[in-house]
């Protein structure tokens, strides 16, 4: 197990190899490498609700075995009290870093602080956290979510551009209180608040699950009479809820033009197939870039606060050439 430099000083052999006796856990997974070299990483996953994040699980256990990091990975089913419960177990394991992605933003303080105090440094991935206190974690890795809800804003003002009619807008919200569903429905909000013909006329969330997507827009289709235009929060939400449309006789696409984020393959088939109209890229392959921060900050190297994953935008037509090479 890879100690830091300083914690070796201070600490000395002795505490290392009383540190290297850490292991074991209930929910290891991908572990690779060993010796007393190894970096041990805790990892704290949100969940498996959607198609992004088993990609994003995949991408961190192959980086990690690339990168000869120790995986310990458990998955929270997307409850905050898991990961709190993860993040404590890391900390008695004595890993040498803590990586997570926030299941939501708030009420992280006390355990971050315990991870502090027991000098484990923690990386923010995918998602933030709402602590004043930057000093709790050395940087967070991930998608800028406003922009997200800013380009699928924009689309829709450029679509609409020569329309005066009311435009119907009903939302799909990501999960509670995550940092993705916060931010897209501010980005998307400010960016049509520009037309007061965009009118939101329902927002729910569907918890980022196709089942929930397809159970909220019945719901809706139910409730509101002339809906224009749906934004899901991801694509997962957008497939159950195309169901839903197909199921009360309307047709996805053309009778409701359909926006949402991720760009997984199930996601851009559906825009090929015009089941879509557009999706905003959040790219889950954040492993490779997670192990390279890690190596630098466990070597106690300065590294960039924020981090911001590189993504683009697909329309129906970039969606039919890119389908094939899609890789998740
Ligand atoms: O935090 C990223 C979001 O979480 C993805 O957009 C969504 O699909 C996932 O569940």
């Amino acid at each position: 197990m890879f100690k830091r430099i300083s914690a070796l000083v201070v600490v000395g052999l002795a505490a290392m190899s009383v540190a290297a006796c850490g292991g074991g856990g209930s929910t290891t997974a991908g572990t690779s490498g060993g010796g007393d070299s190894t970096i041990t990483m805790g990892f704290s996953q949100v969940g498996a609700e959607s198609g992004w994040r088993t990609a994003n699980t995949k991408s961190v256990q192959d980086a990690a075995k690339k990168a000869g990091i120790e995986l310990k990975f458990s998955d929270a089913q997307q409850k905050q009290e898991n990961q709190i419960k993860a993040i404590r177990s890391y900390i008695q394991q004595k890993v040498d870093i803590i990586a997570f992605s926030p299941v939501v933003e708030s009420g992280w303080d006390t355990v971050l602080k315990e991870a502090q105090n027991a000098k484990i440094p923690v990386i923010l991935t995918d998602r933030a956290v709402d602590s004043k206190d930057t000093s709790l974690y050395k940087t967070f890795l991930g998608s800028d979510f406003v922009e997200e809800g800013k380009k699928a804003g924009q689309w829709l003002v450029e679509e609409y551009k020569d329309s005066t009619d009311p435009v119907n807008i009903v939302e799909l919200q990501g999960t509670t209180g995550s940092a993705p569903a916060n931010d897209r429905k501010a980005g998307f909000a400010e960016v049509i608040a520009a037309e007061s013909k965009f009118k939101i006329v329902a927002s729910q969330t569907g918890d980022f699950t196709r089942a929930k997507g397809k159970e909220v827009m019945e719901a809706f289709l139910k409730a509101q009479p002339d809906i224009d235009v749906l934004y899901a929060h991801n694509d997962d939400m957008g497939l159950g809820a195309i169901e839903a449309i197909e199921g009360a006789g309307k047709v996805p696409g053309k009778d409701i033009k359909i926006i949402t984020v991720d760009a997984v393959k199930d996601g851009m088939q559906a825009l090929a197939d015009g089941k879509i109209n557009y999706i905003v890229e959040c790219s889950p392959l954040l492993g490779p870039q997670l192990m390279d921060l890690a190596k630098k900050v466990v070597k106690g190297e300065q590294v960039p606060p924020r981090v911001v994953t590189e993504e683009t935008t697909f329309t129906q037509e970039q969606a039919k050439q890119v389908l094939s090479t899609r890789q998740y």
